[in-house]
């Protein structure tokens, strides 16, 4: 069974392109809504909870694990991966897709405070920086309007606007979606950034890097799997708009 957690809702969009391509495997959903968003607490705020799920998840029979979150990626996956002796798949911050893409020799980055702040985007980023500008801004309320299940309208335009404007500004032609909650508003991102503008998303590469470590391990269903999806969601607070965007990414209508 595979487990896979987030602050909420985000990691979701993580589980719609696993599911392209691994549909019939078992899923278990943790969203610590309780305690979103992520973005401003500590590292060890966040080791604490991600250990307190990655308990849950076991104890649910979870073999592998997807930290569907950059920001919990940064501040605890290596303390997971030492503690337990099971895989653990993180979040890549998109950087290098972007930078060598680009034509305007700017890329922008969304993601939230802590992700900005974590080693591995500073690697990430220090590897490009010498060939690209790379603009960075906090999605600030981003986490906010998909937890309340706002992904488009007034409300969330003028919200994305304020971060994303700033990244257009400076030239950038590449926004990288450094937050696992920010694809649900990609359609208002890339309204606002205009077609020229690439929005990319890491899930999918994440995706195929667990489907790589499944097979590896030897972890892929051999009995065919159910014909729906089998994915159980939990949540430290209310299910509710966690429930509904679920069903938006399994009806085929996303
Ligand atoms: N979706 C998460 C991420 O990828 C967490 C956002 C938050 O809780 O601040 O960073």
């Amino acid at each position: 069974m595979i487990g896979i957690f987030d602050s909420g809702s985000g990691g979701l969009s993580v589980l719609r392109e696993i599911l392209r391509i691994l549909p019939k495997e078992r899923y278990i959903y943790f969203a610590d809504n309780a305690f979103c968003p992520y973005g401003e607490k500590t590292p060890t705020f966040i080791q604490d909870r991600a250990r307190t799920i990655t308990g849950f998840l076991l104890s649910k029979g979870a073999d592998i694990i997807v930290v569907a979150c950059n920001t919990a990626t940064a501040a605890a996956i290596t303390t997971l991966r030492k503690e337990y002796p099971i895989k653990f798949i993180g979040m890549e911050p998109a950087v290098k897709p972007a930078a060598l893409s680009s034509r305007t020799g700017v890329i922008g980055v969304l993601a939230t405070a802590g992700t900005l702040k974590g080693s591995k985007y500073l690697t990430t980023k220090g590897l490009y920086e010498d060939n690209v500008k790379i603009a960075e801004r906090v999605g600030k309320g981003f986490v906010e309007l998909v937890e309340r299940g706002v992904l488009d309208g007034h409300e969330a335009e003028e919200t994305v606007r304020l971060s994303l404007q700033p990244l257009l500004d400076e030239g950038a032609d590449r926004i990288v979606l450094g937050c696992t909650h920010y694809p649900f508003l990609k359609d208002v991102i890339q309204r606002l950034a205009g077609p020229q503008t690439r929005i990319i998303d890491p899930a999918p590469a994440v995706a195929r890097h667990l489907l790589d470590v499944m097979m590896s391990e030897g972890l892929i269903r051999e009995d065919g799997g159910p014909a729906l999806p089998d994915i159980t969601l939990a949540a430290s607070g209310e299910l509710d708009t966690v429930r509904r965007l679920l069903d938006s990414i399994t009806d085929g209508s996303d």
